[in-house]
């Protein structure tokens, strides 16, 4: 079987995948460097055609998804689509779908312009969280606790930001204590997840959270798998939060990192991540 890798810089997740990739017997894994990787839509890349399925594992999400898209061109079918890919990196689609299949998350809500997210921030009540619809790590994220405080925000993002700023995504702070789940979805299973526990409100690794082992309950395992088929499904990590009512989805991942969950679980993470990808390829 012959398997596409896509990838930009090789982090020690892709590591640990290409290792397990290369355990299995009858895997021929080839990688596609997005660095090197030259799109051509009028039949340029036909070397693509080969693969029999692929896996994205690219750093920033916009090359990983259209490379994705060239491959599908060819019927691959690829890990995670680059459906997926799109949906997960706008926030404002996942919350979108979502909310279109029922699922809990905390209050959410867009506007465009200074105006109409004051009105928005006293429906919902402060505090109210503000993020970019674009990123991860936790980065640019606003706890805002007043109408003084919305105002400088909002003008900094409206006057200063990209135009992804300009798409104001708002949600209700949710009080969930010192901690916050991360549930690592493997096609219909929630194979394992962590508690990420910190002082700060905002809980990612990345920003000094501490990871601990979290029990996959019936719940759990339902929010989190409904949540991913809801983008669409596949390979994914769904963060979560412990609100007054009950489990509320925060966002959803589509190139997950998990090089920190295997021992913290006692899962092995990459192994159930390369039986879906094979399972999925055309035969
Ligand atoms: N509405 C909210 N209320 C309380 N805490 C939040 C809220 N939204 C996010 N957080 C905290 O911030 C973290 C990062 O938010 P998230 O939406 O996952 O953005 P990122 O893509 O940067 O990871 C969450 O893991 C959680 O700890
Ligand atoms: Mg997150």
């Amino acid at each position: 079987m012959k398997i596409g890798f896509i990838h930009s810089l090789i982090r020690k997740d892709e590591k640990l995948l290409i290792a397990e990739f290369n355990r299995r017997t009858n895997v021929d894994l080839v990688r596609i460097d997005s660095r090197q990787f030259l799109g051509d839509f009028d039949g340029m890349n036909a070397s693509l055609e080969q693969f029999d399925g692929a896996i994205e594992r690219t750093i920033g999400m916009t090359e990983g998804r259209y490379m994705a898209m060239m491959l599908e061109g060819y019927g691959i079918p690829v890990i995670n689509s680059s459906e997926v890919i799109a949906i997960c990196g706008d926030k404002v689609t996942t919350s979108f779908r979502l909310s279109q299949s029922g699922i809990s998350q905390p209050q959410t809500g867009i506007a465009f312009s200074a105006e109409s997210a004051m009105d928005l921030a006293e429906r919902m009540g402060f505090p109210v969280v503000i993020k970019p619809i674009v990123g991860s790590w936790g980065r640019l994220l606003a706890k805002i606790n007043d109408r003084d405080a919305l105002e400088a925000i909002v003008e900094h993002k409206l006057r200063l930001g990209n135009f992804t700023h300009s798409v104001i995504y708002m949600q209700s702070f949710i009080e969930k204590g010192n901690r916050d789940i991360r549930a690592f979805v493997v096609g219909d299973q929630c194979i394992a997840a962590i508690y990420r526990e910190s002082e700060h409100w905002v809980t990612n690794t990345a920003r000094g959270g501490k990871a601990f082992n979290c029990p996959v309950t019936d719940e759990l395992n339902d929010i989190a798998t409904r949540a991913a088929s809801s983008v669409g499904g596949g390979i994914l990590a769904v963060d979560l939060m412990e609100s007054q009512d009950g489990l509320v989805v925060t966002e959803v991942n589509a190139t997950m990192e998990f090089k920190n969950s295997i021992k913290t679980t006692g899962v092995n993470i990459p192994a159930h991540i390369v039986s879906f990808v094979l399972e999925e390829a055309r035969a």
